[in-house]
């Protein structure tokens, strides 16, 4: 039978060409497995499909005991709080920026828990869900605790956020915790956000530059930026999630905290050209007009009388530091407050060299000096 057999020949040659093909595609590297890209819109539909259909037939034959025990319910919160929170957020509080960035997103269960029958979710609070980040129950012997997480997500979309507080036992946190235990420990149960980690307790940064400085910022300043950061409207995966774990009044007493220390001195960097220091100190003190730089004492200037609360002081800052926000500024990688339209103006006319030869100007200054045009 030729007929049939040219079928077969033409089929598995298919097969093969398909194999190789794909083998090809992954070994080209083409495919980007990066979570910041997304997938594509197809792919998106059809592994939502395949998740939803898999959990379906998984499901099927499982029992849904008593689900409406208090004792239930409350059980599930206390798990909730420690075990899905971080990732999924809860009423009143959302997760951290850091989970955003998940590829899948985890989703606000208190939207989507509604969509899946009881014995979907147990399922899915079992098992967890492959390639996703959503993990398994960490023992499989407890369906008893699964299904004590279930009672609760059957509440949760009803629930508020003060009665999410009481059913989880959380405590509204203290305000009166010492303000070194907040920059040493962060708030109670997070040590993400100790902020001493990096900017030491007393606010001197690291000598390298890594982080900035900010006993030489007024408190004002450092309260709009941590709100910044908080709303997303000044970016940074590093200070984006810490300003995230923080109450509004927490961010108020660190930012308090900070101002009120004593500036270190300045440190001075090593080898600073004098032809870069005298374009710096041009720029600080005079501008360069014909370029349409004002000088940045104008703004930038120490003196009480001059100093907006919310213009931030530069004399003494690590020389790193003030060179990469310019730049951020100029790129329009620091743009989203209304402050920073008015530097990323100036930024912009500024060449990499005027950058440099300004942030180290500004560095090796005493902070808190003024420095006056000289003649
Ligand atoms: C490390 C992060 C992480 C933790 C911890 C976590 N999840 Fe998830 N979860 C995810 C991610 C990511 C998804 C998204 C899967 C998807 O969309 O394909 C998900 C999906 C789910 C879903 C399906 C929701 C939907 O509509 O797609 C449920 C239900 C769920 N999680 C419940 C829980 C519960 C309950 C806990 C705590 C016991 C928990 N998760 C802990 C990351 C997490
Ligand atoms: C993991 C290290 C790290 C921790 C912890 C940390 N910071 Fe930061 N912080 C940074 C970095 C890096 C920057 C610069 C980010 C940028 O480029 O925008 C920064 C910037 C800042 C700024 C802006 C400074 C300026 O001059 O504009 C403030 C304010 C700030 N941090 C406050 C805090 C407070 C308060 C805490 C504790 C709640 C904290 N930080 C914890 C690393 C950290
Ligand atoms: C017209 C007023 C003005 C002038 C002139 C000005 N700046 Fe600024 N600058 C600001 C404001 C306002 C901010 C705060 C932006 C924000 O809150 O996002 C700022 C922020 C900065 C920052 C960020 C500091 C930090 O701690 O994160 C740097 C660095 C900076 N300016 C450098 C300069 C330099 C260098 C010059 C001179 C070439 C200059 N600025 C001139 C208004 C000015």
């Amino acid at each position: 039978m030729p007929r049939l057999k040219i079928a077969i020949a033409s089929v598995a040659a298919c097969a093969i060409a398909l194999a190789v093909g794909a083998f090809l595609f992954a070994w080209s590297g083409l495919y980007s497995v990066a979570a910041s890209r997304g997938h594509w819109a197809v792919l998106e539909v059809i592994l939502e499909f395949g998740m939803r259909s898999s959990v379906r037939t998984h499901a099927i034959g499982i029992d849904v005991p008593e689900l409406d025990d208090p004792a239930l319910v409350e059980r599930g919160a206390g798990h909730f709080q420690g075990g899905c929170a971080p990732c999924h957020g809860a009423p009143g509080r959302s997760s951290s920026p850091i989970v955003h960035a998940m590829l899948p997103e985890p989703p606000d269960l208190a939207a989507s828990a509604p969509s899946w029958q009881s014995e979907e979710l147990f399922w899915i609070v079992k098992h967890g869900l492959k390639y996703t980040g959503m993990p398994a129950w960490a023992s499989q012997e407890r369906d008893d605790e699964v299904w004590a997480v279930v009672a609760f997500l059957r509440r949760l979309p009803q629930m508020d956020a003060a009665q999410y507080w009481t059913l989880a036992s959380l405590d509204p946190r203290e305000q009166d915790i010492p303000i070194r235990s907040l920059a040493q420990g962060g708030p109670v149960g997070t040590g993400l956000a100790a902020c001493s980690r990096c900017h030491g307790l007393d606010g001197a940064g690291r000598a390298s530059g890594a982080f900035p400085r900010l006993d030489i910022q007024t408190a004002d300043y450092l309260f709009a930026q941590l709100q910044a950061y908080a709303a997303g409207a000044r970016q940074s995966g590093i200070m984006q999630p810490v300003a995230a774990e923080l109450e509004v009044a927490e961010m108020r007493r660190l930012a308090e905290y900070y101002a009120a220390q004593r500036p270190a001195p300045a440190q001075i960097p090593a080898e600073s050209e004098d032809r870069l220091l005298a374009i710096g100190q041009t720029l600080t003190t005079a501008g360069l007009p014909n370029q349409g730089i004002p000088s940045c004492n104008s703004c930038h200037a120490q003196d009480p009388a001059l100093h907006n609360p919310l213009y931030p002081s530069l004399a003494g800052q690590y020389a790193a530091y003030t060179a990469q926000q310019l730049a951020l500024f100029k790129s329009g990688g620091r743009r989203d407050t209304p402050a920073a339209e008015i530097m990323s103006v100036i930024a912009e006319r500024l060449t990499a060299e005027q950058i440099d030869a300004v942030s180290l100007y500004l560095a090796r200054l005493r902070p808190g000096a003024v420095e006056r045009a000289t003649p």
